[in-house]
């Protein structure tokens, strides 16, 4: 077992863990934070998409241990003072999900984007999120989605 200390939306853990142990395991079967899902088993789904120190990372492709020192937002650190972030509030205002299931991820890929490109356009919102599949295919709307959080008024 290793130690690590992580800080996860703000709260610093202190935890003895596997070293083979996956962070997004970490998050949820440890942590409890079930916000972030797995979504497949091979990496490629983007379902659990986290910012490890202002990076975005598919937290099933790291190791809890990996994360030692760091500090860990899930999308269950983005709401502030009981207000959704920007970004879930236009997800629900423009129905930019069906399921649900890839939400998470989505929104934090599309967070990323914003943060380096405050202004995308409709091309660059897709190139951004071409990482993170929806099987619900309700790809039109999400791209919407982070055009009106970003200010951009997109005709439905
Ligand atoms: S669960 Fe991590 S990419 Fe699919
Ligand atoms: S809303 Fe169902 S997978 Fe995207």
């Amino acid at each position: 077992m290793t130690r690590i200390s992580v800080k996860v939306d703000g709260t610093t853990y202190e935890d003895e863990v596997e070293p083979r142990l996956l962070l997004v395991h970490y998050l949820r079967d440890r942590l409890g934070l079930t916000g972030t899902p797995v979504g497949c088993d091979t990496s490629n789904c983007g379902a659990c998409t986290v910012d490890l120190d202002g990076e975005t990372v598919k937290s099933c492709s790291v190791l809890a241990v990996q994360a030692d020192g760091s500090a860990v937002t899930t999308i269950q650190g983005l709401a502030q003072g009981g207000e959704w972030h920007p970004l879930q509030k236009a997800f629900h205002e423009r129905h930019a999900l069906q399921c649900g299931y890839c939400t998470p991820g989505m929104i934090m890929a599309a967070r990323d984007l914003l943060r380096e490109n405050p202004v995308p356009t409709p091309d660059e919102v897709r190139h951004a999120l071409e990482g993170n599949l929806c099987r619900c295919t309700g790809y039109q709307n999400i791209v919407r989605a982070v055009l009106a959080a970003s200010g951009q008024e997109v005709a439905s």
